[in-house]
Formats: C-alpha cells, sequence, structure tokens
C-alpha cells in the first residue's frame, strides 16, 4: 500500500496517538545509545521522519545537538508545545523551521526529500525509528541515497526496522514495511556494513489491525566500511 503526503496528513488530522506512536523514550535507544557512542557527547544526530517522537528530547538531554524533519507541521507543534520547550518558529527556504531557544533541537517541516547535505551538514549517528520502514518501497532508493550523503566519518547510523508474522502468514501490504538485514544491505550496498544489535519483542504494540502472530522490532548498525 502506498502512502501519500495527504495519507500522512491525514492520519495526523483523525490522531494525536497513531499507532506508531510511544509514549516514552524507544526501549531500543535508551538501552544502546550511549554504547553505541561510547558516552561521546556533542553529537550531531538526525532524525528523519520525526513525528512527534520524544527520543529527539532525550537525545538533546545527553548533551547533542538534534535535527528532525517531517512534513507535516501538527506532530512537531505539538512535541514543542507539550514538552514545554522554549522556541522559536523560523521561515526558512525550505518552510518552517522550529528551534528550541538553546539551538539543542531543530525540526524542518518539508518533504525529506526536498533537503541536502547543504541544507542540513553531515551527522555523527542518524536515528531512525519509523522513518525507512515507513516509506513506500518506490522511495527506498533515493532514500537511502540521501542518507547516505549525510553521514559524516565515523557516523553511526541506528536503524530499527520490522519483522513480523500475520496470523494468516500473508505477507503485510505497509506501512510498516518489512524489513531484514539483507533488505538494508541490498540497498546501502558492499561499502557498507550491516549489523544487527537488538531485538524486541513489540507484539503487545502491534496495530490490531495487522493480525500478527509475533511483531519485532529489530536494531541494526549501519556503517560506511573501513577502506583496507
Ligand atoms: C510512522 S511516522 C514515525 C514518526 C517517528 N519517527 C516515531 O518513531 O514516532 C512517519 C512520519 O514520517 C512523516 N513523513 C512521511 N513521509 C515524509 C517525507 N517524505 N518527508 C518528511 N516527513 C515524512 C509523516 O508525517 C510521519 O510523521
Amino acid at each position: 500500500m502506498e502512502v501519500t503526503a495527504d495519507g500522512w496528513r491525514k492520519m495526523w488530522k483523525e490522531s494525536d496517538m497513531p499507532c506508531h506512536y510511544r509514549n516514552h523514550v524507544h526501549k531500543l535507544l535508551q538501552s544502546n545509545f550511549c554504547g553505541q557512542v561510547e558516552g561521546r557527547r556533542d553529537l550531531y544526530i538526525f532524525v528523519p521522519l520525526c513525528g512527534k517522537t520524544l527520543d529527539m528530547r532525550w537525545l538533546a538531554e545527553q548533551g547533542n545537538h538534534v535535527v528532525g524533519v517531517d512534513m507535516v507541521e501538527t506532530p512537531v507543534r505539538t512535541f514543542f508545545e507539550t514538552e514545554k520547550l522554549d522556541f522559536v518558529v523560523e521561515n526558512s527556504d525550505t518552510g518552517p523551521l522550529y528551534k528550541t531557544a538553546d539551538g539543542r533541537i531543530k525540526v524542518h517541516v518539508c518533504d525529506l526529500f526536498r533537503l541536502s547535505k547543504e541544507t542540513l551538514g553531515v551527522f555523527d549517528v542518524i536515528w531512525d525509528r519509523a522513518a525507512f520502514v515507513a516509506l513506500n518501497r518506490t522511495d527506498r532508493q533515493r532514500y537511502v541515497s540521501l542518507l547516505k550523503s549525510l553521514m559524516a566519518e565515523g557516523c553511526r547510523y541506528l536503524l530499527s526496522a520490522v519483522d513480523m508474522k500475520k496470523a494468516g502468514g500473508e505477507p503485510h501490504k505497509g506501512p510498516p514495511q518489512v524489513t531484514r538485514a539483507e533488505d538494508i544491505q541490498a540497498l546501502f550496498g558492499n561499502e557498507y556494513t550491516v549489523s544487527f544489535v537488538e531485538g524486541l519483542d513489540c507484539t503487545p504494540d502491534a496495530d490490531p489491525v495487522w493480525d500478527v502472530e509475533w511483531f519485532y522490532e529489530n536494531l541494526y548498525l549501519i556503517q560506511m566500511r573501513k577502506s583496507a
């Protein structure tokens, strides 16, 4: 099933708590982030297709600079307001740019594909949860090309992918798109390594309409291969 920009706007209009939303920091992020970055701070972290995830606040509280992007303004505004952040909204060339007063969190309201390395810069970490897997399969290759261009040297790209088995055994049409290590590797190519980090059984959180027997979020680390 393809989701259009209007489809995402409709989703946020109809529900402030869509099924992908978690009212807590993501467990895979919380349990793995510090180890993955070896306790470093002041990192530049990209959160594509961020919605109103609380992960942004948590990442900033760990002493980092966070940049998010979402094409729908409602969740972005809700995030800054409900988290009671001191913020301003600037008009940038690509649309509204929400910024905390200390500049630690910035969120562009914009179609991700209108942004580039020139507008965003490069990042030490990418936290991709319900982003890669939310995209239409036809957009995956250009998404990966863009995200690769945003990876600074040594960047750790943390991708939470989903895997599930439907009770009836039929494939899930998505979103979320079932995504396994081999799918990620094929898109990133041999210059990148894809390593499994941790799996989380999220079966109780799965949308009942998906009718799953089991549903997992699996965390992968994607890194540029070091040249020999
Ligand atoms: C499934 S939600 C995930 C939100 C967040 N990552 C989380 O974990 O809660 C996907 C989000 O991507 C946004 N989105 C979809 N396509 C986009 C695009 N091309 N550019 C920017 N945002 C997009 C939608 O508006 C939606 O908020």
